[in-house]
């Protein structure tokens, strides 16, 4: 064996014995640096014959070149080794459960919706729910709004694609406007007598102070032979004294208008904003808070209901609205913010019960 070969042998045994990356640059120096083994020969080939210079400086570059190659070799290995020692070593075990770090609370919107359900139950009303993505028809159609009526436009809604198995306006999908969606699949699915309220969330297109693209609604639907507006008040004033916990809480009725209830009316509560703090109770001032009516005939026959020997009420309101009036939150925002210091400060503890007219 040549001395070259030799040489390479022994540098080789030297790159595959280097365990880490520092040992292998070590190698790389002692070989091909400045004062490297290969180095200190190639500055002997000055004293060879002009034949054997050429000879020997090609071996010397191929013996190079080579040990250059199995240096990198190495070096990826060992570079893969120890990422892959780093990413074993580093690994978060994810089925682990979490170091309790304070307290959760439960959501204001939570909290609202739950009162809510508390008082009209104690009515006799159960919870109905129903799909968010929805049809023209449900959100619409059914609810007697005219197919080019502006109202459309005034809900500012979400299309999704066209339901590619149907046609015009059957096809269209969208993000539910409104609860009122669900008194349809409630009138389609139950028989009369019917008592149920509906909460769940809502989209709009729209954002600002008071408005934000998804919000939570309470819908209440009502339907048997005898009901009538009388009725619709006596529910909803009782509703409003109990929710906001003031037994001789004002309340009007004024005249307004939806597609799908005939008379139409919203209610507002008393309030006072003297000094700039807005009061819920006896005032000079009144405060909308929701949409209601009786359910217009065509409505009830949309949803294979006989109007001649049916009737009833229905009433919609924001769940963020009257919760921000309940405990004082300015922003309508900050409700979806998720800011944790915000959910401490208003939300509350899992066996709270704010509400004394409820226990
Ligand atoms: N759906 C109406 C709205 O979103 C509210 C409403 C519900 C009005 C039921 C009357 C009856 O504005």
């Amino acid at each position: 064996m040549s001395n070259i070969d030799a040489l390479k042998k022994e540098i080789v045994e030297t790159v595959q014995a280097a365990n880490d990356i520092a040992s292998l640059e070590e190698v790389r120096v002692s070989a091909l640096g400045k004062k490297g083994k290969v180095t200190g020969l190639m500055q002997t080939l000055g004293q060879l014959s002009p034949e054997q210079r050429k000879e020997m400086g090609q071996a010397l570059n191929r013996l190079k070149d080579e040990i250059t190659a199995e240096i990198e070799t190495r070096a990826a290995l060992l570079k893969s080794a120890a990422l892959n020692e780093r990413l074993q070593k580093e690994k978060v075990d994810i089925t682990l459960s979490p170091r309790p770090q304070g307290k959760g609370t439960i959501h204001p919107i939570s909290q609202t919706i739950e009162e809510m359900i508390v008082i009209f139950a104690e009515m006799g009303f159960s919870v109905a729910e129903g799909p968010e993505i929805e049809d023209d028809f449900h959100n619409f159609t059914a609810l007697n709004f005219p197919p080019e009526h502006p109202a459309r436009q005034m809900h500012d809604t979400f299309y999704l694609p066209d339901a590619p198995d149907k046609k015009g306006l059957e096809a269209r999908r969208l993000l539910r406007t409104h609860t009122s969606t669900v008194q349809v699949h409630v009138m389609q699915e139950q028989k009369p007598p019917i008592r149920v309220i509906i909460p769940g969330r809502t989209f709009r297109s729209d954002y600002d102070m008071t408005h934000t693209p998804m919000f939570h609604q309470i819908e209440g639907l009502l339907i048997d032979k005898s009901a009538h507006m009388g009725h619709l008040k006596g529910c909803l004033i009782e509703f409003c004294r109990k929710f906001f916990e003031v037994d001789d809480l004002p309340t009007r009725f004024r005249p307004s208008f939806f597609p799908f209830t005939e008379p139409s009316a919203e209610m507002d509560i008393g309030c006072s904003r003297e000094g700039g703090e807005l009061k819920i109770g006896a005032g000079k001032d009144w405060l909308e808070i929701l949409g209601c009516g009786m359910v217009h005939p065509n409505v009830l026959k949309n949803c294979g209901i006989d109007p001649n020997e049916y009737q009833g009420f229905a009433f919609g309101m924001g769940v963020e609205r009257v919760a921000m009036l309940k405990y004082g939150i300015p922003d309508l925002r900050t409700f979806f913010e998720s800011d944790l210091r915000w959910l401490k400060h208003y939300g509350f503890g899992p066996l709270e019960q704010p509400n004394p007219a409820l226990s």
